[in-house]
């Protein structure tokens, strides 16, 4: 399924705008700028800025003031893939669509790039029109999401548990970090940029841990069900590298009865909230029925 335009406002071409106006800031050696440019812009679902942008909204915000935060987790999540792809790690070719950063350039400038990447993020964060106790809170948000305890702890979990068993709980665990994290950080950090009090930023990470991990065990699912020129990345690479999936574990059918469980999860984790939060609620079922 796509989302509904109807429920996400102009967001998708928004931040289009937004990461290459970022991008065009960049006064990088022209072979690194034409990687970094090459990794972030021209695909992808943007997942993560309209999760911000969503979150703003529920909250009152409007989009002019979630910009930075958004250009700011896509920075870092695009750097994410980079690296994810690296011959080290997944050895993908294939990204979007389009040949990986290593392929299309060599695996020099592609760790050069996602490093360059992450920077950009923090710098875009530091530049936010926000007053500086905001600015620090979306740093920080963003530090612990991509770093140790957040993305990068996930990925050397996965990597550790490449070729060998692991138990259920490991994996949710795996997942809420190298997937989880920085999901619930958008959430966070749009609802940061509206303003909320903490309380209610903190109230939001139930349903945001829930979107996080229906969004990767979807990745598990499709992986094994959807094709390459569906996915724009190579299908049926979790098998064929012996990584311990949801689907390695349960099944592809006690996979999907999982989405639905964590699809009641994050609708129930929203009752409260009124129609403001219908985009949050697009994005919600976006993360369980997704296609690609
Ligand atoms: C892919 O993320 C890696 C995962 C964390 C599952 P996305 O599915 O959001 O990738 P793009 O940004 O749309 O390419
Ligand atoms: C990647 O997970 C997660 C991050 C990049 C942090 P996967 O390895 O499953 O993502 P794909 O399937 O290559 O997009
Ligand atoms: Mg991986
Ligand atoms: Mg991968
Ligand atoms: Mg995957």
């Amino acid at each position: 399924m796509g989302l509904e335009p109807g429920l996400i406002p102009g967001w998708q071409s928004r931040i289009e705008g937004q990461l290459d106006l970022a991008l065009a800031g960049v006064d990088a050696a022209p072979r690194l700028q034409a990687a970094m440019r090459h990794a972030v812009l021209g695909g992808g679902k943007r997942l993560r800025p309209l999760l911000a942008y969503a979150a703003a909204r529920a909250f009152g915000g409007e989009a002019a003031q979630v910009d930075a935060a958004a250009v700011a987790v896509e920075l870092v999540h695009a750097f994410s893939l980079v690296h994810d792809d690296l011959p080290a790690m997944d050895d993908d070719a294939l990204r979007r669509g389009r040949p990986t950063v290593h392929v299309a350039f060599d695996e020099a400038t592609a760790i050069l790039a996602g490093d360059a990447l992450q920077a950009e993020a923090f710098r875009v964060l530091a530049e936010a029109p926000h007053g500086a106790d905001t600015r620090i809170g979306l740093v920080r948000e963003l530090a612990l999401a991509s770093g140790a305890v957040g993305m990068c702890g996930g990925q050397m979990l996965d990597m550790q548990a490449t070729g060998g068993g692991l138990a259920l709980p490991s994996l949710e665990r795996l997942h809420a970090l190298k997937t989880g994290a920085l999901i619930r950080a958008s959430v966070r950090m749009g609802a940061l940029c509206a303003a909320a009090p903490r309380g209610v930023v903190d109230g939001l990470d139930g349903f945001a841990a829930a979107l996080g991990l229906a969004f990767q065990v979807r990745d598990d699912l499709l992986d094994v069900e959807a094709s390459s020129q569906q996915l724009g990345k190579t299908a049926g690479k979790d098998a064929a590298q012996g990584k311990t999936t949801y689907v390695s574990l349960l099944g592809a059918q006690a996979t999907r009865a999982l989405l639905s469980d964590l699809r009641e999860r994050m609708q129930s984790a929203l009752a409260a909230l009124g129609p403001d939060a219908d985009a949050l609620r697009a994005l919600a079922e976006f993360s369980v029925a997704r296609d690609s």
